[in-house]
């Protein structure tokens, strides 16, 4: 099988494997990367959401193929329990959340948003989070916390 080269979350990665089986599998199975959640598999959902370059994008249904040299970030590169990133900190102040399970893709979507667009409307975020479903409910929420921590970003 060939070798597959690409970055994840800042460290150059290789994985030998079948370059038609997805990312989804390859990161929470041989990789141990288990932020993104299988939620439909189909590329609805966004529960599998990881950032490809400045895009949010379903990992689920995505070849390996597709992601060589290419740099992928997971919500374990976007920050740490010690170190959490501007948008997890918001996602706790604004109790964003009731079961998780939608929430790494969510959160994917709004880094990939403000990395392309650091003060976006309201409008602008609920179009980023679009393709992102959440049974709970908590969308409202979601939206706050992403405009605090683009208001916290821009004063840092
Ligand atoms: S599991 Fe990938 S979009 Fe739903
Ligand atoms: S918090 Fe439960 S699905 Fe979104």
């Amino acid at each position: 099988m060939p070798t597959i080269q690409f970055q994840l979350n800042g460290t150059a990665t290789a994985v030998e494997t079948d370059p038609d089986q997805t990312l989804l599998d390859v990161l929470r199975g041989r990789l141990g990367v288990t932020s993104p959640h299988f939620g439909c598999g189909a590329g609805e959902c966004g529960a599998c959401h990881v950032m490809v370059g400045d895009r949010a994008m379903a990992s689920c249904d995505m070849p390996m193929w597709s992601v060589a040299n290419k740099e992928v970030v997971t919500v374990e590169g976007l920050g740490t329990a010690d170190q959490p990133h501007p948008l997890q900190r918001a996602f706790i102040s604004e109790q964003a959340m009731q079961c998780g399970y939608c929430v790494s893709g969510i959160l994917i979507s709004a880094a990939a948003v403000l990395k392309r667009n650091p003060s976006p409307t309201e409008a602008e975020v609920r179009t980023a989070l679009d393709r992102n479903l959440c049974r709970c409910g908590s969308h409202n929420r979601m939206v706050r916390a992403v405009l605090r921590a683009a208001a916290e970003m821009a004063t840092s």
